[in-house]
C-alpha cells in the first residue's frame, strides 16, 4: 500500500493481463452483521480486507463474538441474538455500510435486551446523514440518542421504556441513502418472533441493486423476506438467522469498474484484460456498469467468476444515463468520459452528495483540473473532454473511489497521436493522499502497476550516484520511500557477487567465473531486507572484506555486463530510485533527475568509522581512509563504467549537510523538473 503524501502516475499508455479482485466491501461487511448475529460459527472466505471490513470486525469482537482469523478466513461466531456485552463504544470510521446496519441491529438488541452501545467515526462519518433510519427506528420504539446533531452519527442506543411495537408497519425513507432500508431488513429479523414485520419505503427507493445483495444475502442466512414490489417488504414470524456454515464473498464489482474501464481505454491491439474474482453469476449491482461501458465502446465478454475487456471503440462514445442503480461505480464513466467525444451526462446521482465527500463536487472540481469541461447540478454531472490535458495534483477528500477513478486519467498520452512532438506525449497525474484508497482496495495501484505500461518517456528514473560512503544508499532509499518509488541498491548486486563467488571459492581474479556467478544471482529486495537464494544476507552484505572485494569484482566487465539486464528490470512503475557509481551514466543514461554525491574522504572515514564502532567493530580512522581513497581510486581509473558525475547530473557535496537535508535537496530538485498545477 502507498502510505506516502502523494503518488505521481506517469503517462502510461496500454494495459493487459490479469487482475484478481479484493472480495465485495458490500457482501462482506453484510455477511460479517449476519454473522455475528446468527448462533454458531460462520466461516468467511475472501473478506475484503479493508478499513471499512477492518472496524466491522472490531466491532464484532467488542460486541463479544468470536472473530478469528484462520489461515486466509475468518471464522465468526454469532451472538445468535442475545447480547454478550451489553455496553460498549464503536469506532466505525468512514464506513457506512457498518455504521448503518450496526445501529439498526444494535438500537433494537439495546431496547429489548437493556444495552447501552456508543457508534461513532471520523469527522465526515458525523456529517453523513442517518436521521431516516433513525425516525423508522424510532417508530418501533427503538431509544436512540444523537449525541451531536440531530439526524447524524455519533449516536446513542440505550434500552427501551416499553416494548416494540413491531406489529404496525415501520416506514423509512428510500430516497437519500437504501443502506437504511438495508439495515432495517438486516436486524428487525431480531424482532420477529411474535408477528410478521412489515417494512414501508417512502419515495422512490434508490439504488435498488444493493438492496437486492440484502436480500440474497439473508436468504443464504436462512431468512425469506417477501417483497412487494420496491415498496414493501416483510419478514416473516419468527425468523431465525441460520448460519450456512461457510460463506464465500465474491470480487467487488465497484472495485471492478476501474479495470473495465482500463481495459476499454487501454486494452488495444491484441491485448486484452482479465478480471478475476466477479463474472456474470455475481449477485452485486454494479456489475450493471458493464452495460454503461459498453455503451461507452467497451468490448466486455464474461463467464462465472470472471470478465474480459478489450477497447471497442475509440474514441469512447458519450453517453447520457441515469445511474441510480450503479452510483460507485457510475464515478468511473465521469473518467472515462475524458476519452469520449462528446458530452457524457450522469443523471440521479443525488446520492454522490452525502458519500464520502460530496462526490459531484469533488468530481467536478478534480475533472476540471485536468482540463475538461464540467456542468454540475444537483443530481446530475456533464462532462466534456479537455481539448488540452493539463498535470493536475488530483486532491481525493479521503475517498478511495476518487482515488481510483482519476488513476485512469494517466492514460492521457493515447488521446494523442503517436507521432506528436514529445511535448504532446501526456502529462502525468498526482494522486494526494493515496492511501484513501485502503478503505475498500488496499493494493489497488500495485493492482494497476502489475497491468499498465508507462508511456514513451517511460517509467522515471531518479540516479544518485556517488563514492563508496558518501551516504547515497541512505539517501536513495530515503528518497524512494517519500516518493513511493522502487528502490535499486546496484552495489548490493556487487556485493552480492563477491559474497557468492568467496562461498563457491572463486577467486576475484577469475572474470569468467565471476561472470557466471553474477548472471546466476538469485536476488530479492523486500521487508528493507536483501534475500540471497532465499537467505537473508543484508548483513552479510555490509562487511567490510565483502566490499573491498566487490569493489575488486566489479572493475570486470563481464561482471558488470552479466549485472545489466537485472539492474534495468528494477525500473517498474511508479517509479525507480537507483543508487550506484554508474546509474546515471551507463544503466540509466536517460534518467529523469540525476544526482551525484560528494564528501570529502575524511568525513566519509569518519562516517564510516562511527556505523562500525556502532557494530561493536573496532578499526581505525586512518585504516578505513586509506582503503576508501583505494576504492575510489579504483571507482574512478577503472576502464568500464569508471566513477564520474554524468552528463547533467547535479552535484550534491553531502560533507556538512544531515541526510534530512540531503533528501530534501534532492526532493527540491525533483520537484522543480515537474510539472504539476
Ligand atoms: O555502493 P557499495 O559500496 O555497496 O558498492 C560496492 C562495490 O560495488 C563498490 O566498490 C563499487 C561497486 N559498484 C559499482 O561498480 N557500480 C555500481 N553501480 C555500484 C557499486
Amino acid at each position: 500500500m502507498f502510505t506516502t503524501p502523494f503518488l505521481d502516475l506517469p503517462p502510461l499508455a496500454s494495459a493487459e493481463g490479469s487482475v484478481r479482485l479484493p472480495g465485495s466491501k458490500s457482501i462482506s461487511n453484510r455477511v460479517l452483521l449476519l454473522a455475528g448475529l446468527s448462533a454458531g460459527t460462520t466461516v468467511v472466505h475472501d473478506l475484503l480486507d479493508s478499513d471499512d471490513t477492518r472496524v466491522m470486525l472490531a466491532a464484532l469482537r467488542d460486541l463479544g463474538c468470536g472473530v478469528d482469523a484462520d489461515g486466509s478466513a475468518w471464522r465468526i461466531t454469532g451472538l445468535g441474538g442475545r447480547l454478550a456485552t451489553r455496553e460498549a463504544s464503536l469506532f466505525l470510521g468512514n464506513a457506512g455500510t457498518a455504521m448503518r446496519p450496526l445501529t439498526a441491529a444494535l438500537a433494537v438488541l439495546a431496547a429489548t435486551q437493556n444495552g447501552r452501545f456508543e457508534l461513532r467515526g471520523v469527522p465526515r462519518m458525523h456529517e453523513r446523514p442517518i436521521g431516516d433510519l433513525v425516525d423508522a427506528l424510532r417508530q418501533l420504539g427503538c431509544n436512540i440518542t444523537s449525541l451531536g446533531q440531530e439526524g447524524f452519527p455519533p449516536l446513542r442506543l440505550a434500552a427501551a421504556d416499553t416494548r416494540l411495537n413491531t406489529a404496525q408497519p415501520i416506514r423509512v425513507r428510500g430516497d437519500v441513502s437504501s443502506q437504511f432500508l438495508t439495515a432495517l431488513l438486516l436486524a428487525l429479523p431480531l424482532v420477529s418472533a411474535e408477528h410478521a414485520v412489515t417494512v414501508e419505503v417512502d419515495g422512490e427507493l434508490i439504488s435498488k441493486p444493493y438492496v437486492d445483495i440484502t436480500l440474497n444475502l439473508l436468504a443464504r442466512f436462512g431468512i425469506q423476506v417477501q417483497r412487494d414490489g420496491w415498496q414493501r417488504f416483510v419478514i416473516p414470524q419468527a425468523s431465525a438467522y441460520r448460519s450456512p456454515g461457510s460463506i464465500h464473498v465474491e470480487g467487488d464489482a465497484s472495485s471492478a469498474s476501474y479495470f473495465v474501464a482500463l481495459g476499454a481505454i487501454a486494452a488495444f491491439d491484441g491485448r486484452a484484460l482479465r478480471i478475476e474474482g466477479v463474472g456474470d453469476d455475481s449477485i452485486q449491482g454494479d456489475l450493471r456498469f458493464i452495460d454503461a461501458a459498453r455503451a461507452m465502446g467497451a468490448d466486455v465478454r464474461s463467464g462465472p467468476g470472471w470478465l474480459e475487456v478489450r477497447r471497442g471503440a475509440w474514441p469512447l462514445k458519450a453517453i447520457t444515463l441515469d445511474c441510480n442503480h450503479i452510483p460507485d461505480a457510475a464515478m468511473t464513466l465521469a473518467v472515462m468520459a475524458l476519452y469520449a467525444t462528446g458530452t457524457t451526462r450522469l443523471d440521479n446521482i443525488a446520492s454522490w452528495r452525502v458519500k464520502e465527500t460530496d462526490r459531484i463536487a469533488a468530481m467536478a472540481t478534480e475533472l476540471r483540473k485536468l482540463g475538461a469541461t464540467v456542468v454540475e447540478g444537483p443530481d446530475f454531472i456533464e462532462v466534456s473532454p479537455p481539448a488540452t490535458w493539463r498535470a493536475a495534483a488530483i486532491h481525493t477528500y479521503d475517498d478511495h473511489r476518487v482515488a481510483m477513478c482519476f488513476s485512469l486519467a494517466a492514460f492521457n498520452p493515447l488521446t494523442t497521436s503517436a507521432d506528436a512532438a514529445p511535448a504532446a506525449r501526456g502529462v502525468p497525474v498526482r494522486i494526494l493522499d493515496p492511501r484513501c484508497v485502503a478503505k475498500t482496495f488496499p493494493d489497488y495501484f500495485e493492482t494497476l502497476f502489475g497491468v499498465a505500461q508507462p508511456g514513451p518517456a517511460g517509467v522515471p528514473v531518479i540516479t544518485i550516484d556517488g563514492p563508496t560512503a558518501s551516504g547515497k544508499g541512505t539517501l536513495a532509499s530515503a528518497v524512494a520511500q517519500a516518493l513511493g518509488y522502487h528502490f535499486l541498491d546496484s552495489g548490493a548486486l556487487y556485493r552480492a557477487t563477491a559474497l557468492s563467488a568467496r562461498e563457491a571459492g572463486i577467486a576475484d581474479t577469475d572474470e569468467p567465473g565471476l561472470a557466471k556467478v553474477a548472471a546466476g544471482l538469485q536476488l530479492a529486495f523486500h521487508d528493507q531486507r536483501i534475500w540471497l537464494a532465499g537467505r537473508d544476507v543484508s548483513d552479510d552484505l555490509r562487511q567490510e572484506h565483502i566490499g573491498a572485494m566487490a569493489s575488486k569484482v566489479s572493475a570486470w566487465p563481464a561482471v558488470r555486463q552479466a549485472l545489466y539486464e537485472l539492474q534495468l528490470s528494477h525500473r517498474r512503475l511508479p517509479g525507480l530510485v537507483a543508487d550506484g557509481r554508474d546509474m546515471g551514466t551507463v544503466i540509466f543514461p536517460g534518467a529523469d533527475l540525476k544526482v551525484f554525491v560528494v564528501a570529502s574522504a575524511a568525513v566519509r572515514a569518519e562516517r564510516r568509522h562511527k556505523q562500525l564502532i556502532s557494530k561493536g567493530i573496532s578499526t581505525s580512522i586512518d585504516d578505513l581512509r586509506a582503503d576508501l581513497e583505494a576504492r575510489d581510486a579504483r571507482d574512478q581509473n577503472r576502464a568500464v563504467s569508471p566513477l564520474k558525475p554524468a552528463e547533467g547530473a547535479k552535484v550534491l557535496d553531502n560533507s556538512a549537510l544531515t541526510i534530512d537535508e540531503c533528501v530534501k535537496a534532492v526532493l527540491d530538485w525533483w520537484a522543480s523538473s515537474q510539472t504539476f498545477g
